[in-house]
């Protein structure tokens, strides 16, 4: 099915490619998207993070040119984006935004010594835009993997991440951490990887039992705050750790709470950030051992920090969370990514991910008026070419 799904998505991509630029394209990439179970805003505090990555991806498909112009189309937008891939004058960011993120990563390529030269190019992708799946990392990482094919030549795996990282902070400015350009690159299918932060130490933990589900409820909403309340959260953290003389919050622990002379609002998150990474490594260690029911508790405890402490939820992922919560069969349910919006995600009993649909459906729709999108998925791959 995965397989099938997959081939459906080249075939489209590749027929609608031959449309636009008459002639068939010639390589090929995807990237995933990806769900974080559990560790949200610890990435730029250097903790630890516990993201899958999910069977919705970006694609790419593309072919050589003779000039140094790139063409880029997408299957979603109608503008088509130009640009010469050059590093003189430095390429930067411009109209259409979307293309933004494929020009911030040539632009690292290019400094990594990888040379492309011109191409035509189409992006399809089934991870939905702007519901904290990460759709631009997975984006990223996939135009960095066509790059690579076209160059015949591999990035290191976590330069490659980090490649991808400071084009969505130098072109599409938003100061996000490196989980998900992390997962995108190093997914491994039927696994989680809990990710150290700071020293980016990866370990893969095993996701297959088939007992268990990973349910997706898109609330679609996004509240317009989230951005500007993103880089605000970022910064309390770093000032926080500063006052209490340290080099990231990683390195906090409730003791030093006490007396600290930190603000209470600065209090809050920093409590935050300290309980969820004693949370997430619980957590992979609840996973190895198939604790569902303590993984699940970890989680509900998760959403309630992100909630109180850090502020990040908003009314419908807490609806969402409620309505969880009300279903025979869910271990576990939690606001995941970013916050304001976006999407919670549930670990559930697979012979109930049906009823539970249904219910969480009904239920948001009749109390909100929003029909919310829910899918199940199993951890998947990560960025890899055709
Ligand atoms: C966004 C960022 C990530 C991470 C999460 C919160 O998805 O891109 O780096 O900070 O928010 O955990």
């Amino acid at each position: 099915m995965g397989r099938w799904k997959h081939q459906d998505q080249f075939h489209r991509a590749a027929a609608t490619f031959k449309q636009r630029f008459e002639r068939p394209p010639r390589f090929a990439a995807v990237a995933p998207g990806r769900v974080n179970l559990i560790g949200d805003h610890t990435d730029y505090n250097d903790g630890f993070v516990l993201p899958l990555a999910i069977e919705r991806q970006t694609l790419v498909v593309a072919d050589r040119r003779r000039d140094r112009t790139v063409r880029l189309a997408s299957t979603a937008k109608a503008e088509l984006a130009r640009f010469e891939n050059s590093s003189s004058p430095p390429l930067a960011p411009s109209h259409p935004q979307w293309a933004n993120y494929v020009k911030g990563v040539m632009a690292g390529c290019l400094t990594a010594g990888l040379h492309a030269g011109g191409f035509d190019g189409l992006v399809d992708s089934t991870v939905p835009v702007g519901a904290g799946l990460s759709s631009s990392a997975a984006l990223e990482v996939a135009a960095a993997t066509l790059i690579e094919q076209m160059c015949n030549c591999k990035l290191d795996p976590p330069a490659k991440a980090l490649l991808c990282q400071k084009a969505e902070h130098d072109f599409a400015g938003v100061p996000c951490g490196i989980m998900d350009q992390f997962i995108a690159v190093m997914a491994r299918a039927g696994h989680a990887m809990l990710l150290d932060c700071r020293s980016r130490q990866v370990k893969m933990v095993d996701l297959t039992d088939p007992s268990v589900s990973i349910l997706i409820v898109n609330s679609q909403v996004h509240h317009d705050l989230a951005e500007g309340q993103y880089a605000d959260r970022r910064l309390t953290c770093h000032r926080a750790a500063k006052t209490l003389g340290l080099k990231a919050l990683r390195d906090a622990d409730m003791g030093m709470l006490t007396d600290s002379g930190l603000d209470p609002t600065s209090l809050r998150r920093a409590r935050h950030v300290i309980s969820e990474n004693q949370r997430t490594r619980e957590a992979a260690a609840a996973m190895e051992a198939g604790d569902w029911r303590h993984l699940g508790t970890l989680m509900d405890r998760s959403h309630d920090s992100l909630r109180d402490d850090f502020e990040v939820s908003c009314d419908e992922l807490d609806l969402l969370v409620d309505l969880a919560h009300r279903q025979d069969g869910v271990y576990g349910a939690r606001m995941t990514g970013g916050g304001f919006g976006g999407c919670t995600v549930n670990l559930v009993h697979s012979d109930r991910i049906d009823p539970i649909s249904n219910q969480i459906h009904s239920q948001y729709r009749k109390q909100t008026g929003i029909e919310p999108t829910i899918f199940a998925t199993r951890p998947a791959e990560g960025a890899r070419g055709l």
